[in-house]
């Protein structure tokens, strides 16, 4: 992958309630991460767009860091222009605070309701800017795994899906991690194993697409 221009988002993101208060999801980053570590190994030249995590920057790796979804579109965006692959494993909130409260919010009811909007899609976004490249997406399901990945995969015009069940202990914030991938005319399963271990084998397969795309790469 020497000469390719590799961008990946990970871990979750961070939308701001009030002054102190946020709302986030279990995302660690690690796999993303990992897939980052992986596409430097075999040679490609990464950016690594990350939500805040507890993890070191990968050696060789140019980490830009961001907490909002609307951050990471601009991130991914202004990376994604001269990239030649984008790999979208951040778990991004699907929506923030219409307006966030200037002061923190006081606990003068019983209850309370957030009014909160839809954050735009990174994937979406940058796939209507940059036709060509070549987007590899996730798909984090709790049922119905196969069926929701190529749903996605041809709604967000991508050209690969790696999916995973999540919930109950699987896939986010713990070390290990399965993959079923899909991509237009096929598939394949990686098998259960560390993070690591998994984004080895799925950065092979992205290697392996990707240069069968780009003949000329
Ligand atoms: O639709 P869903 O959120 O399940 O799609 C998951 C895929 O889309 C992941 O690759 C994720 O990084 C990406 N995504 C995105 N922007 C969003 C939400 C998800 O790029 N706002």
């Amino acid at each position: 992958m020497a000469g390719t221009k590799a961008v990946i988002t990970a871990g979750p993101t961070r939308e701001a309630i009030d002054p102190v208060r946020f709302i986030t999801n279990r995302s660690s980053g690690k796999q993303g991460y990992a897939v980052a570590t992986a596409l430097r190994d075999l040679g490609a030249d990464v950016t690594l767009i990350s939500g805040p995590v507890a993890l070191p920057a990968p050696a060789g790796v140019t980490r830009v860091e961001v907490e909002t979804a609307e951050q990471m579109l601009a991130a991914t965006l202004q990376s994604a222009a001269g990239a030649d692959l984008l790999v979208a494993a951040a778990a991004v909130a699907d929506y923030r605070m219409t307006d966030v409260a200037a002061h923190k919010i006081k606990k003068h009811s019983d209850t309370l309701s957030l009014a909160l909007q839809r954050n735009p899609d990174i994937l979406a976004t940058v796939r209507a800017a940059q036709p060509g490249l070549f987007m590899v997406g996730f798909a984090a399901e709790t049922e119905r795994l196969a069926e929701h990945a190529r749903d996605k995969l041809a709604r967000k015009h991508l050209n690969l899906i790696a999916a995973n069940q999540v919930g109950a202990g699987l896939a986010f914030d713990v070390d290990t991690n399965a993959l079923q991938v899909f991509w237009a005319d096929g598939q394949q399963a990686i098998a259960q194993g560390s993070k690591q271990a998994v984004a080895q084998q799925l950065a092979e397969l992205i290697a392996h697409h990707y240069l069968k795309a780009t003949p000329a790469a």
